[in-house]
């Protein structure tokens, strides 16, 4: 058998896998319409991702050739806010899929003349969009478009204000279950400016449902009182909360935000909160360090800790946010 022969039948198997992950994932995906956030998803839709973005992952990793499962599929990417990974992540992840993707540019577009986010949408789908990512600095601007204009389209939460980032959440949860296998019993601490942070809603809504013991730490004035109430352990200090964790997940302290005075200083905010090779001493000896980028390097993170193989996770999230993104459309507009 010659090597092109046993390499065709690989991508088939790779493809049989793919298809096979989707077909029992699209029953439990059969009635979403829109991922909102993290708290929207039943475990049986979040166990079925997980094993469509795997096998996703797994094709990527071997072949360049895109599919054409959504070649009849057109994805607006809308983003109000600056982004690079998730913009980007999820035009590749639409292109692999063999769905046409639009960038719209949003600062060069009728919104820059007050266009409303409900008007531009309803624009886009009258020009035959089927899906919309959207990120928006409004906090519930999602949820807005999904009950005024749901039943026209698929809408996917890349972000609204400090409310949830889903997608963000669930590959960080995929990187995690790929190192652990399960996140059941893990400890997890999610460290820096919590209040702002998007990302640290959306995580901890799907983490602690799903078994995991969060931990949160930052300053007084960046920890929401709201998070007593969302099931985790609230540290003021840092160490409390890296000990023993199995997985630490660092937040960018949003450095435009600091006109605002809530703490006192970028370099007395380094010595309590920087995580570094040191403190990572406290957490397990296998523990891994997650951040969901951009990261301020040697402000909320040491530059030697983010780049450590052995520790850091932060290039496998980037790669793992294509076959996330991959499953999330996927489900959402493939056809069984
Ligand atoms: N993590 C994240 O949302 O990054 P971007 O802002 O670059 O999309």
């Amino acid at each position: 058998m010659s090597e092109q022969t046993v390499t065709s039948q690989s991508h088939v198997s790779r493809m049989d896998a793919l298809t096979k992950a989707f077909n029992e994932g699209k029953q439990h995906w059969q009635l979403r319409r829109h991922l909102l956030d993290t708290n929207d998803l039943e475990v049986e839709e979040l166990r079925s991702l997980v094993n469509v973005a795997a096998a996703a992952k797994e094709l990527i990793n071997h072949s360049d050739a895109p599919l054409t499962v959504l070649d009849r599929k057109t994805i607006a990417n809308v983003f109000y806010e600056n982004s690079t990974r998730t913009r980007s992540s999820f035009e590749i992840a639409a292109r692999r899929l063999g769905a046409s993707i639009l960038n719209l540019d949003v600062a060069s577009s009728s919104v820059a003349k007050g266009e409303s986010i409900i008007d531009t949408t309803k624009t886009l789908l009258s020009m035959g969009v089927h899906a919309l990512i959207q990120r928006h600095s409004a906090s519930g601007s999602a949820i807005q478009i999904a009950r005024t204009l749901g039943d026209r389209l698929h809408l996917i939460n890349a972000g609204d204000g400090w409310n949830a980032h889903p997608t963000q959440a669930l590959l960080d949860y995929f990187s995690m279950v790929e190192v652990k296998g399960s996140i059941q019993g893990c400890k997890i601490a999610i460290v820096g400016d919590l209040k702002h942070s998007r990302v640290a809603r959306s995580n901890i809504r799907l983490l602690t449902r799903l078994g995991a013991q969060v931990h949160t730490a930052g300053p007084p004035t960046l920890t929401p009182v709201e998070l007593a109430r969302m099931g985790v352990t609230v540290h003021t200090k840092l160490e409390p909360a890296i000990e023993n964790a199995d997985f630490v997940i660092v937040l960018r302290i949003q450095l435009e935000r600091q006109k605002q005075g809530l703490i006192p200083s970028i370099g007395e905010y380094k010595r309590l909160y920087r995580v570094d090779s040191a403190r990572m001493r406290l957490a397990r000896h296998d523990a891994r360090v997650l951040h969901p980028g951009p990261m301020n390097r040697d402000i909320e993170i040491s530059d030697e800790l983010a780049e450590q193989s052995e520790r850091s996770l932060i290039n496998t999230q980037v790669t793992n946010g294509v076959a996330v993104r991959m499953a999330v459309l996927y489900l959402l507009l493939g056809d069984r």
